[in-house]
C-alpha cells in the first residue's frame, strides 16, 4: 500500500479505500472471466434473486416501480444508470424501502451480473 500523505487535512479514506479496492478487484475478475463463467454467474444471480427478491421485484415484465412498488428486474436493467457497479454499490448500502438483505460479496457480484445480463436480453 503506497502511503498517500494528505496535504489538505485528513481525508475520510479509511472506509473508501477498502471498498474501492474490492470493486477494482471485482472489475478485474469480470474482465478476465471467460464468457461461459460469466453466464454461469448470472444464472447463480438469478437463483439468488428468485430466493430473496421476488417478494417485491418481478423477474419478468417491464413494470416500473410506482406507488412504493418495486420495479421489475428487466425494468431496472433497462435504466441507463444501471451498471454492474451501480447495482453492487446499491446492494452494499441500505436503501429504504428495501429491507437490509444481507448478501455475501459473491452473491452481490452474481446478482449484479444477472441484472446487467438482462440489458443484453439475457
Ligand atoms: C420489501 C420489498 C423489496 C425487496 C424484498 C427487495 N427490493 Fe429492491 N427495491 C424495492 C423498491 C420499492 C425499490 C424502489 C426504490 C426506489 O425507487 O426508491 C427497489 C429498488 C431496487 C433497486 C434499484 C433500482 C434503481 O432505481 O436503481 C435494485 C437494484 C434492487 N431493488 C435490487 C433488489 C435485489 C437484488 C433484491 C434481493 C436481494 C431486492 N431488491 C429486494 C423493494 C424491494
Amino acid at each position: 500500500m503506497t502511503a498517500v500523505s494528505p496535504r489538505r487535512g485528513p481525508a475520510p479514506r479509511g472506509r473508501f479505500l477498502p471498498v474501492a479496492a474490492a470493486l477494482a478487484a471485482m472489475a478485474l475478475c469480470w474482465l478476465g472471466a471467460p464468457a461461459a463463467v460469466q453466464a454461469q454467474t448470472a444464472r447463480q444471480g438469478r437463483a439468488i434473486v428468485a430466493r430473496d427478491c421476488t417478494g417485491c421485484h418481478a423477474l419478468t415484465g417491464d413494470r416500473m416501480g410506482a406507488g412504493g412498488r418495486a420495479p421489475s428486474f428487466p425494468a431496472i436493467a433497462r435504466m441507463s444508470s444501471t451498471t454492474e457497479l451501480s447495482v453492487t454499490v446499491f446492494l452494499r448500502t441500505s436503501h429504504a424501502p428495501m429491507p437490509n438483505i444481507m448478501l455475501s460479496p459473491e452473491e452481490i457480484s452474481a446478482v449484479a451480473k444477472y441484472i446487467v445480463s438482462l440489458k443484453r436480453g439475457g
